[in-house]
């Protein structure tokens, strides 16, 4: 059995959907954008939304709306794809990676407060795996000292916190629509925020810099193309009004996990923080205990047809993060995170028995180490 490690969810609804706007000949700038926007906006519960053509351009504009500039330090976790420190870097900010709590892996906020000096500028607390961080502790860390939060809720879409919506608590958020996520755009991306200037920016800075009264030529400040094509919003509308379903069938999945990952000794299945009101599922994360190789287990799932994933592969141990002077042994938990998790196949679309046999070969794995 060959397992796909992802997959998108796309019905007849969202064939047709795409296929409407290619007979309109309306192919960027159009009524969907505006449509997904909205849609979007209500789900999560913000004023507004911008949609962007990635996940990382968002982040990229929400750093230019924090005025972060040359030398201004961001604090985020280093648990987390490679975007949510890039951004920074974007705006020759510096990344100050604070280290996580080792059971939800999202940023520890007991260490915030060590990290912050007079150059900071602003947090952005990652949803790891859509398990919302401790945002009450961070927001209040921040309003303290006048930092704004941008929320990296890539992975999050429809998680909640104590029962607030993730995407709903910071200064601006960030949502991400590849095909692997809960729901997809192909490639896209949606900025949300309660804040209108900070609104008009960002469609200002996805559309080259124009802005709302400026002729198509006229471009009152450095922007980039990061526009939303209207195919790939269509998409998202049709994706967005199955929300339920898709994190109702990802949910499950997890379940049949949660109960096999049990049974087999030396792994453990996610933590669930009690913070954590409704886990939005983006990927199954699994942490071998001491006793297993997270590695030779890696090996033994591909040679029997089971794609796996060490996740995350943490930034600061990443190459040109290390030349800025990053090194192992700077973030313990971090780095214990990233050698220990594993990231099994998981989609809306996976099966009772595919999870079976993802499962049996875990045990297996577990149990060739162990000289069964
Ligand atoms: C935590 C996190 N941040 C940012 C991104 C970037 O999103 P995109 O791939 O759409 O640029 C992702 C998506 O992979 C993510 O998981």
């Amino acid at each position: 059995m060959q397992i796909p490690m992802s997959s998108p969810d796309i019905t007849q609804a969202e064939i047709d959907a795409v296929l409407g706007v290619l007979n309109t000949r309306w192919l960027s700038l159009g009524p969907r954008i505006v449509e997904f926007e909205e849609k979007l906006a209500a789900y999560t519960g913000t004023r507004f939304a911008v949609g962007v053509n990635s996940g990382t351009a968002g982040l990229h504009l929400a750093m230019i709306a924090a005025g972060v500039q040359d030398g201004d330090e961001v604090i985020s976790p280093s648990f987390s794809f490679i975007a949510s420190a890039n951004c920074v870097l974007y705006e020759r900010g510096k990344p100050v990676f604070v280290d996580i709590d080792p059971k939800t892996g999202n940023l520890d906020p007991n260490l915030l407060e060590a990290a912050i000096t007079e150059r900071t500028k602003a947090i952005i607390p990652v949803h790891a795996f859509g398990q919302p961080a401790d945002m009450d502790p961070i927001l209040e860390i921040a309003r303290r000292h006048n930092l704004f939060v941008i929320e990296d809720a890539c992975e999050a879409l429809g998680a909640d916190y104590k029962g607030r919506r993730a995407g709903t608590m910071g200064d601006a958020a960030v949502f991400a629509f590849y095909p692997n996520k809960q729901m997809t755009t192909g490639e896209g991306g949606m900025l949300v925020s309660n804040n209108e200037d900070w609104t008009n920016l960002f469609r200002s800075l996805r559309n080259q810099g124009r802005d709302v009264f400026d002729a198509w030529l006229n471009h009152t400040r450095l922007g980039y193309n990061y526009r939303l094509d209207e195919m790939s919003a269509a998409l998202g509308l049709a994706q967005i009004g199955r929300i339920d379903e898709l994190l109702a069938k990802r949910a499950q999945v997890a379940a049949w996990y949660n109960t096999r990952i049990d049974a087999i000794e030396g792994l453990h299945k996610p933590y669930i923080a009690a913070t954590t009101t409704r886990m939005s599922w983006f990927v199954y994360v699994i942490r071998c205990g001491e006793g297993v190789d997270r590695n030779a287990l890696m090996a033994h799932l591909d040679s029997v047809g089971v794609p796996s994933r060490p996740y995350f592969t943490p930034i600061h141990l990443q190459p040109f993060y290390k030349q800025m002077g990053w090194k192992r042994g700077d973030l313990p938990h971090t780095e214990q995170a990233g050698d220990s998790m594993l990231a099994l196949p998981f989609s809306s679309v996976m099966t009772e028995e595919q999870v079976d046999y993802v499962c049996q070969q875990l045990q297996h794995g577990v149990d060739h180490q162990h000289g069964a």
